[in-house]
């Protein structure tokens, strides 16, 4: 036999074998490459085609042209087969696609409102030339009592109230008022400080007392300081955290053993008038306990009464955010639950 017919008899076995073996479009691609391709084995053939005789050319001209309209119908037909079984693969994961699974989605943390709070009261008073203090929460009780001028046999050193320490006279400060006691040993006069921090009170835990919660303390010593400062005081940065211009404040007369004379500061309703549900329709809210440092606590923390007078005030913070905010119940401020916290 002559040679191309031969060879048109072994590329086509060749090509064949080939393409029987290309299971993937890569290797599909390849065999196209290779056998039509424009140096494919195919164009080779074409090529020798021109130098045989007319005899031969008649017979392999015909031959090599069947043969490449086969190859390319075979590789059109594996191609189309190939892109199907691609679908059919996909669509075979889809089912497998479970559309109920859990998605993990990144949760962006916030700060929480305790911290959003704190951060408002100490822009307010840095603003009013405070000084921000902290003192520990394990306290002595001659700063958390004594030294506040409470009496030995006051209830709220009661076991009912304090967490004593297993170390005598050791306990969780029950008051941030105890950071104005550290404060004015170590400063002197003349002061202001502002005092955010965690109390603790061996309390029945319900929707308005936790064992833990936050206060606030202010200070003020400074000569000729008098009430009037500690009114304008209130109300200024009470305006401020309620972000309300016209609010107002009352004082009554209140009991702290630090103080003379004590006194309870409410604010006038920062959400009505005449009235609503979170004023209890008296159109006042109970917000803080203050009054003039008692001369006592002055001399026992070292400064003459005679020269410095001062205020002081403290509050919840915990009170504070839940009457702005609307929070209803004290134990979702440490429940953690995600839900609650990205409100704020
Ligand atoms: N320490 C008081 C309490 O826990 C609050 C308080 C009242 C603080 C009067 C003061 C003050 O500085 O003058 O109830």
């Amino acid at each position: 036999m002559a040679w191309l017919k031969e060879q048109i008899e072994l590329v086509k076995i060749a090509a064949d074998a080939a393409l029987a073996q290309a299971h993937t479009q890569e290797k599909l691609e390849q065999v196209r490459v290779a056998f039509l391709g424009r140096q494919g084995t195919i164009a080779d053939l074409m090529v020798h085609l021109k130098s045989v005789s007319v005899e031969e050319k008649k017979e392999c001209g015909p031959l090599l042209n069947e043969l490449k309209n086969e190859l390319t119908a075979a590789y059109s037909t594996q191609q189309v087969a190939l892109e199907k079984a691609v679908e059919r693969a996909a669509l075979e994961q889809q089912k497998l696609f479970d559309v109920t699974a859990y998605v993990h989605e990144p949760v962006s943390g916030s700060r929480h409102i305790y911290t959003q709070l704190i951060e408002q009261l100490e822009d307010i008073f840095i603003s009013m030339g405070y000084d921000i203090a902290a003192g520990p929460e394990v306290e002595t009780e001659y700063h958390n009592f004594t030294a506040l001028n409470v009496p030995t046999d006051h209830p709220a050193r009661d076991m009912q109230d304090t967490f004593w320490m297993h170390v005598p006279q050791m306990l969780l400060r029950t008051q941030t008022s105890s950071v104005q006691v550290r404060s004015m040993e170590k400063q002197g006069a003349p002061l202001a400080i502002f005092a955010p921090g965690r109390v603790y009170r061996n309390e029945q835990v319900d929707a308005s007392h936790d064992f833990m919660f936050m206060q606030a303390e202010g200070l003020v010593i400074d000569k000729h300081i008098s009430l009037s400062h500690l009114l304008a005081t209130a109300r200024s940065f009470l305006q401020a955290i309620f972000e309300k211009k016209d609010l107002n404040i009352r004082v009554r007369p209140g009991y702290f053993p630090f103080v003379e004379p004590g006194l309870e500061i409410d604010a006038s309703c920062p959400f009505c008038s005449s009235g609503c549900s979170i004023c209890k329709k008296t159109g006042w809210i109970e917000l803080m306990g203050s009054g003039l440092v008692h001369p006592h606590v002055l001399r026992t923390c070292g400064i003459d009464p005679n020269v410095y007078s001062g205020f002081a005030f403290g509050f919840g913070i915990e009170r504070m955010a839940m009457i702005k905010y609307g929070i209803t119940d004290i134990r979702q401020f440490h429940a953690g639950k995600i839900d609650f916290l990205k409100q704020f």
